[in-house]
């Protein structure tokens, strides 16, 4: 079951079997569902490309999705992943999901709770992996809300280009401005797809940032410390720490332009694996293979890769 593909490494040999591609269209019209009007509901078919959609409730001055602009992939593949980016995830703002359940062999509506949403995870790349065909999505978003600015290159963004409020009052960014915002800055780490531009040919982020306990986290910091470092890292749920996979690459031998043959690691951004010219999957695999053997023996870190695996 393809969705928009973004996400997949496939292995040299193909797949042996049928690929069925989702193409369901259509952007329901907006409905309003509470009492001020302000929550507004859309149904999104599982083949609309995700950019359409988020461009169209911009336009549409809905908030709640505007940070996810200039992903690449289709509608379908944002709750698989829980997508995330700039401050928000897909869970934020999806009400339920209308899927095919190959289980019981009937369409069913999970509302979000079913689709136990988590960083990079959901019932449907975990637990339940592989019996859903994602239909629809509904997004509750809200309309006229503010656009969200929680992530610090965002903010910095606007610092930089607004630096002195304007006697005194400063109006905050429409969401149209943060949209541009975000593809600009997905656009100088090489996260946004771009003709012609090698470093942008790649499945976006190849690592997931490891999420520690604890122990873990001060184990790691520990390390760093010890030589002269910190490690970037943020908060997660149940106490725990997400760090940067970035950064653990760049501390292990790996720096950003490093080319392994015809596979390499972006010239913008040290979790974008690219396709310097014709790689095979298998050149990429070897190039992942590395960073994770080189990051296991520096700090003892196993990154999880994020791309969908198919036919290996
Ligand atoms: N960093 C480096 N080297 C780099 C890039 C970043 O050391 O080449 C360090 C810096 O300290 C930086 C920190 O890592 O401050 C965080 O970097 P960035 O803001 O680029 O975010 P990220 O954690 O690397 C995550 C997502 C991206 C998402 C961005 C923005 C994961 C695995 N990746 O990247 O998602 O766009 O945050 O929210 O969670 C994707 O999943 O495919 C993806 C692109």
């Amino acid at each position: 079951m393809l969705g928009g593909g973004s996400n997949l490494v496939i292995a040299d040999g193909g797949w042996p079997g049928l690929v069925v591609r989702i193409a369901i269209g259509g952007i329901s019209s907006p409905a309003t569902n509470d009492a001020a009007g302000n929550a507004v509901l859309f149904s999104v078919g599982a083949g609309v490309d995700w950019d359409d959609f988020v461009a169209q409730a911009v336009a549409q001055n809905c908030a709640g999705v505007e940070c996810l602009s200039g992903i690449p992939g289709s509608v379908g593949g944002t709750p698989v992943q829980n997508v995330g980016a700039y401050g928000q995830e897909v869970s934020g703002t999806i009400e339920s999901v209308r899927a095919l359940d190959l289980k019981e062999d009937r369409i069913v509506v999970l509302p979000k709770p079913a689709c136990g949403f988590r960083y990079r995870a959901s019932i449907f790349n975990t637990t339940e992996r592989g019996r859903y065909i994602i239909l629809r999505v509904n997004y509750r978003l809200k309309r006229g809300g503010a656009a969200s600015l929680k992530y610090a290159d965002l903010q910095k963004h606007f610092a930089e280009r607004f630096p002195e409020p304007v006697a005194g009052k400063k109006t905050p960014p429409s969401l149209a401005e943060v949209r541009e915002a975000v593809r600009a800055i997905r656009r100088s780490k090489g996260m946004l797809l771009v003709a012609g531009d090698a470093d942008c040919r790649s499945a976006g982020s190849f690592f997931k940032n490891p999420v520690l306990d604890e122990a873990q986290f001060k184990d790691l910091a520990a390390r760093a410390a010890a030589q002269g470092l910190e490690i970037p890292s943020y908060p997660a749920l149940d106490a725990q720490r997400k760090v940067s996979a970035a950064w653990l690459v760049e501390h292990s031998g790996f720096c950003k332009g490093y080319a392994r043959g015809a596979a390499g690691i972006s010239h913008k951004h040290a979790l974008a694996l690219i396709n310097r010219g014709d790689a095979k999957a298998s050149d990429i695999v070897g190039l992942k293979d590395e960073i994770q053997h080189g990051v296991q023996e520096a700090w003892g870190i196993l990154l999880a890769p994020e791309p969908v695996f198919v036919g290996f």
